[in-house]
């Protein structure tokens, strides 16, 4: 008998062979792409540290999705640049807030378009924390100590304060369904907002709004160049008391659990890569829609390697996010999603 009688390379041979038994297949119909609203009009500011990557006035922006649904993109999802920020993170709910505008302005100019909102208050918040801070031990007023936390202050003279949140928050998602996005997707990282955040739809006659959470959030340092963007690195401290530990995924399983628990209608994890065993265990354990986010830094990260011609740029775009879907989420938010439908058209 010849020996070997198992060939895998028989089916690697010819591309014909190759494509007709590829187990997956990259495709834009689950891809949703970020945008950054900012103030103004005709802006278009490129992201020091995401090259390709744009702040955006409301007008860009209708262009942009303009551009993104003629690609075959079916999603976007908005994150705001307000004029100011303050404690009570005004311009997350305003109905006059950023977002709310662009929303506004993307449904009408580009109907169709699957207009997703992440709901977060560090965007507007200027401590840049997701949530109320309070000092724990601190001398001064509530107040000013969020407003000026002394340098010399630990993190741990700070508490970022859970319940309080949550109406912020509800508010939040209720203001940016009344502007037309079609689905919430909380990214803050709070107990029990999911909850908070139904609702809070549902009483507002928002009951057919779906709920993508943030739900195995993971505090990261992959989000760096996503800060710079949205101006929204925390002014002290870190997120490690409301984003998740790297370390763990069975917490990871708890908290989509929970999310799935108080109504989350689809889950997300992120980051991606370096969170695929926490995708593939979501994906075996949750009959719910997977999404996962292709974070800023892992973008940064392949678009400087691509610069220096150290990898091929399309070549390993396409195999992280193979490897994405691989691993088990149909939805991916990426800033490569225009990149990819246009390679794949
Ligand atoms: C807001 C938020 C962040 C990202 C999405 N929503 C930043 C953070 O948690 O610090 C990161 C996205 C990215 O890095 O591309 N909380």
């Amino acid at each position: 008998m010849a020996f070997p009688i198992q060939r895998p390379r028989r089916l690697r041979r010819t591309e014909a062979l190759r494509s007709f038994v590829r187990e997956a297949r990259l495709s834009p119909e689950g891809f949703v792409y970020p945008l950054f609203i900012c103030p103004g009009e005709g802006v278009r500011k490129e992201v020091r540290s995401m090259p390709g990557v744009f702040n955006l006035s409301v007008d860009e922006a209708v262009k942009e999705c303009r551009e993104v649904k003629s690609l075959g993109i079916p999603s976007v999802i908005l994150f705001g640049l307000p004029e100011a920020k303050d404690e009570k993170a005004t311009g997350a709910w305003a109905d006059d807030g950023i977002v709310q505008k662009a929303a506004r302005a993307i449904k009408r100019e580009v109907p169709g378009l699957l207009l997703m909102g992440d709901v977060c208050l560090c965007e507007y918040m200027s401590h840049g924390h997701c949530g109320i801070v309070k000092p724990v031990t601190a001398p001064q007023s509530v107040g000013a100590a969020a407003a000026a936390p002394p340098p010399q202050v630990k993190v741990e003279d700070y508490e970022i304060i859970n319940d309080a949140t949550l109406d912020i928050l509800a508010r939040t998602a209720v203001s940016q369904a009344k502007a037309g996005m079609d689905i919430i997707a909380p990214s803050d990282m709070m107990d029990g907002r999911v909850a908070a955040i139904r609702t809070a739809l549902d009483k507002n006659g928002f009951e057919q709004i779906p709920i993508l959470s943030y739900a195995a959030k993971f505090a990261s340092g992959f989000y760096g160049p996503f800060r710079e963007a949205a101006d929204s690195a925390p002014q002290f401290g870190d997120r490690r008391s409301y984003q998740m530990d790297s370390a763990n995924l069975r917490e990871a399983m708890r908290e989509i659990a929970l999310d799935l628990e108080e109504g989350a209608d689809m889950i997300m994890v992120k980051p991606a890569i370096a969170y695929l065993d926490v995708i593939a265990e979501a994906r075996r354990r949750f009959d719910v829609p997977i999404a996962a986010y292709q974070v800023s830094g892992e973008y940064a990260m392949i678009k400087a390697a691509a610069q220096n011609n150290w990898i091929d740029h399309d070549r390993v775009m396409l195999e992280s996010l193979l490897s994405i879907q691989r691993a088990g989420a149909s939805i991916v938010l990426t800033y490569f999603a225009k990149e990819v439908a246009r390679l794949l058209a």
